[in-house]
């Protein structure tokens, strides 16, 4: 593993925003990790609060990259998903990249572009774990004592190896840690079931005969 850059503060904003000011300043280099102890503004996808007390882990990977990629989204989701496995947790990867522990939320992934950048945001939930009225939550203190260095350490190990896998490899590492594989879910209403992904990185649902393909709909377990 090549060296990675560190930059770690304590409570500021959100470490996705930093990200974002680093590369407007150009001050930004590829494999760059910002972590914050707090965040007092951190943002979650649909443009939802990511509350962020102290305890947590906040982090951004900052990439340089010629392209978008869509699916790296897997590869991240495997990677935080694999790295509470590392401390005894069992997790679940709920589509597309929420990592769930005994169905509740542990963990978000946000991913982000800028210039020729992408910036993945992650929060682990490790001390404390917030109510929010959108679904429920859990922390990593319920099953290990495992600090934030702890898992960060991990973590960057894991999205390294991953981050540049074979997507065929993603996607049945992915479809072996899914939520909802061959049990039923609810999309616009009505109840389907989850096949997998497919080679594009769509994910597949089957509803009596048909299959149907979707890209970034939320889908209810
Ligand atoms: C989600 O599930 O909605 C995604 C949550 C992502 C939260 C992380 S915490 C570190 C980084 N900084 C932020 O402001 N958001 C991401």
């Amino acid at each position: 593993m090549d060296a990675y850059k560190l930059i770690s503060l304590d409570k500021i904003s959100s470490t996705q925003d930093w990200a974002h000011d680093l590369i407007a300043k150009k001050q930004a280099s590829d494999k760059t990790v910002i972590v914050a102890t707090a965040q007092t503004a951190g943002r979650g996808r649909y443009r939802r609060k990511w509350v962020s007390h102290t305890g947590n882990l906040y982090a951004s990977f900052i990439y340089k990259i010629t392209e978008r990629n869509p699916k790296i989204s897997y590869a991240i989701a495997i990677a935080v998903a694999e790295t509470l496995m590392e401390f005894g947790l069992t997790p679940k990867i709920k589509w597309p990249n929420d990592i769930l522990v005994n169905g509740k939320k542990i963990s978000g992934i946000l991913i982000e572009y800028a210039q020729n950048f992408v910036i993945i945001g992650i929060g682990i939930n490790i001390k404390t774990c917030p109510t929010v009225p959108e679904y429920q939550t859990t922390k990593m203190s319920r099953f290990t004592d495992a600090t934030v260095p702890d898992v960060l350490n991990v973590l960057i190990k894991k999205i390294d190896k991953l981050r540049n896998a074979d997507f065929n490899a993603v996607r049945e590492r992915w479809t072996e840690l899914a939520l909802g594989i061959r049990g039923k879910i609810k999309y616009h209403g009505s109840e389907m079931e989850i096949i997998g992904i497919n080679k594009n990185g769509a994910l597949i649902l089957r509803h009596g005969a048909h299959y149907i393909l979707t890209y970034g709909d939320e889908i209810s377990i």
